[in-house]
């Protein structure tokens, strides 16, 4: 898994910072994550909206529009601005079920001008430990703030 995602990182990378081209970049980097992490993953952004967060662009199934602060995995690491990883989702209560499908997650703060603006969340079809690799997907958000 780290050496998918230090590609996905390596092909991101190469988007350059372009006001005109952001809503484009974001799509295609989401789209480059997904299909890295298979047909069976899901990547999106949820967006801090009038107090609620929102889902914005994603690659996968249909998922929750509305989640609220503090609710599910993407909720609380908004409230508490931190990363959150779930190994096994079934493990948890406060957890949030948009597809059958997913069985683990990661869920990232992302920032605009030192506020905390969005999440980019990231389920997979499998248990898997999220933990070697916190650094990486971290890495992975940072690209993804630019086009924010
Ligand atoms: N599982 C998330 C909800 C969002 S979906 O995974 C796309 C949660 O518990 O917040």
């Amino acid at each position: 898994m780290k050496e998918i995602l230090e590609n996905i990182l390596l092909a991101i990378k190469g988007y350059e910072k372009d006001e005109f081209l952001k809503e484009a970049h974001l799509g295609n980097i989401l789209s480059f994550i997904h299909q890295n992490l298979g047909k069976d993953s899901w990547v999106g952004i949820y967006r801090f909206v009038e107090g609620k967060l929102i889902l914005s662009s994603f690659q996968g199934t249909p998922a929750c529009e509305i989640i609220k602060i503090g609710k599910g995995v993407v909720g609380t690491s908004f409230a508490n601005k931190e990363v959150i990883y779930v190994n096994d989702v079934s493990k948890i209560e406060n957890y949030i079920c948009c597809d059958e499908k997913a069985k683990s997650e990661i869920c990232l703060p992302l920032y605009k001008d030192d506020n905390i603006v969005a999440i980019l969340d990231v389920d997979l079809p499998f248990v898997h430990d999220f933990k070697e690799e916190i650094d990486l997907y971290s890495k992975i958000a940072k690209i993804v703030e630019i086009f924010l």
